[in-house]
């Protein structure tokens, strides 16, 4: 339920906001286009990046022979050490003083990857960005509340810069303060909130916290995305906030927030901005490119980017490609997992996401949940803990009942043994950012 129905925002013809015209443009001008704007990209990158052109001579690729989008499949993937090894800044194409921002992300591991952006990367950036919150269902005169992190992560900037394109009033509130947080969507009274799925979960807790009722703030569009999350989530987070729950999709490699997003009308995956990203599924074992409708890597190239060109980047994000429905553009499937979040529980892999589904058709247990894995003599254990919801009755049989429930649906659904530890409304760490969805306890083997 919402406090806005689809069907309402398509009579106002997206909110008074009009559509970009390629976004009605036919399958064969889009391909046409990409078509063009690849082979710029392949040149510009083989030209000016030396990364680019070592590993497209090593691999016998020759960007000035490119005749069609299928001849994309002769060129050498990028990866995330790519990056790495170019640090700071080699993998640009432009010299450095045509990049007015850099973004970067930490890592887990070693050294930050780090992006740059020209004045027309960011201008295409809060063009895709604003036809994002457009699709979203954002009308005219709407106000945005930004909780994604401002700084070097691209969340924050992203998003703000989109809103700002598409003349919304934007609060730039970055991530954390939660109860302020509170405080502002009430006095405020802002339309559209644009945040991680985990964290508007922990702004409800303290709505409920402060005694006000989530579902009569004054929100309708709930933006989300940097980190997996499920349609059961969104299930839970538009009943429990009354709003419109839309998926927002990107990484700081390809660009950040927008590369992808979902139309409200259909809610039904992503819409890839083809215009700007050409999307490839491959086999993650192969590398062999997929076809349309098959499960794989989700990989990447970038067709206008000026700073840092990106060819066939791995993403390591697990989904598959869909025809368009709302538009002409391809969609991907919501993405519930990563490869690098996949946990293997004594040889059973195992998605953090799909712990999820099973935890969400449990009315008395809450979207708060942590995967930790151990080691039990030679063997993997894994155990879920997972919170009760605040109204739950929370006696040892109900506690028990849940336990119960929740091991004997991942044994049988999964098919992994896993240790169900319920906790109380609040013992598990709220994340204001990405949730960190699995904690590996178990000694490295090497
Ligand atoms: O998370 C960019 C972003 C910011 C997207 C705000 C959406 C909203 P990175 O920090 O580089 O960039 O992380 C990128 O996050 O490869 C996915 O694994 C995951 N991710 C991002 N959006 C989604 C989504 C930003 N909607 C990585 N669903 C990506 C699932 C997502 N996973």
């Amino acid at each position: 339920m919402s406090k806005a129905s689809a069907a309402d925002t398509q009579h106002l013809s997206h909110g008074g906001l009009a559509l970009d015209p390629i976004e009605r443009a036919s399958v064969d001008e889009l391909r046409a286009l990409q078509l063009e704007r690849l082979r710029d990209t392949l040149i510009r990158a083989y030209e000016n990046v030396p990364h680019y052109r070592h590993s497209f001579d090593a691999a016998g690729s020759n960007p000035y022979e490119l005749k069609s989008l299928e001849d994309l499949a002769r060129f050498p993937f990028t990866v995330k050490s790519d990056l790495r090894d170019n640090y700071p800044f080699a993998m640009f194409a432009v010299p450095r003083d045509q990049v007015v921002r850099i973004h970067a992300s930490s890592g887990t591991t070693g050294k930050p990857t780090v992006v740059g952006y020209t004045a027309s990367d960011i201008d295409n950036w809060a063009n895709l960005v604003a036809r994002s919150i457009r699709a979203s269902g954002a009308r005219r005169g709407d106000m945005v509340h930004i909780s994604y992190g401002y700084g070097l992560f691209t969340g924050g900037l992203g998003a703000h810069y989109g809103a700002e394109r598409l003349g919304l009033t934007v609060v730039p509130f970055g991530g954390g303060q939660t109860e302020r947080q509170v405080q502002l969507i009430s006095d405020f009274s802002p339309d559209i909130i644009m945040v991680t799925p985990s964290y508007m979960l922990a702004i409800a807790d303290e709505f409920e916290r402060q005694g006000i009722d989530p579902r009569s703030s004054s929100l309708r569009i709930g933006i989300f995305g940097a980190e997996p999350w499920t349609n059961e989530m969104r299930q839970e987070i538009e009943n429990r906030l009354a709003i419109d729950a839309v998926d927002i999709y990107g990484l700081s490699e390809v660009m950040g927030p927008g590369v992808a997003n979902e139309c409200i009308e259909t809610k039904d995956g992503p819409t890839i901005w083809e215009d700007h990203f050409y999307p490839e599924i491959i086999d993650p074992e192969t590398g062999a490119v997929l076809p349309d409708g098959e499960f794989g890597e989700l990989v990447f190239t970038s067709l206008t980017k000026q700073a840092l060109p990106i060819v066939r980047y791995r993403t390591r994000d697990l989904t598959r490609l869909l025809p368009g429905t709302a538009r002409t553009m391809r969609r991907m499937q919501k993405i519930t997992g990563r490869s690098d979040d996949m946990m293997i529980v004594r040889g059973v892999n195992v998605f953090p996401s799909q712990i999820e589904e099973l935890i969400l058709k449990r009315p008395e247990l809450s979207p708060h949940y942590v995967c930790e894995l151990n080691k039990d003599g030679p063997l993997d254990a894994l155990t879920v803990r997972v919170e009760l919801k605040a109204d739950a009755h929370a006696d040892e049989s109900a506690v028990l009942g849940a336990q119960t429930a929740l091991a004997h649906a991942i044994k049988s659904y999964i098919g992994v043994s896993a240790i169900i530890k319920i906790e109380t409304s609040g013992a598990i760490e709220r994340s204001v950012g990405k949730a960190k969805r699995v904690i590996d306890k178990r000694p490295k083997s090497d």
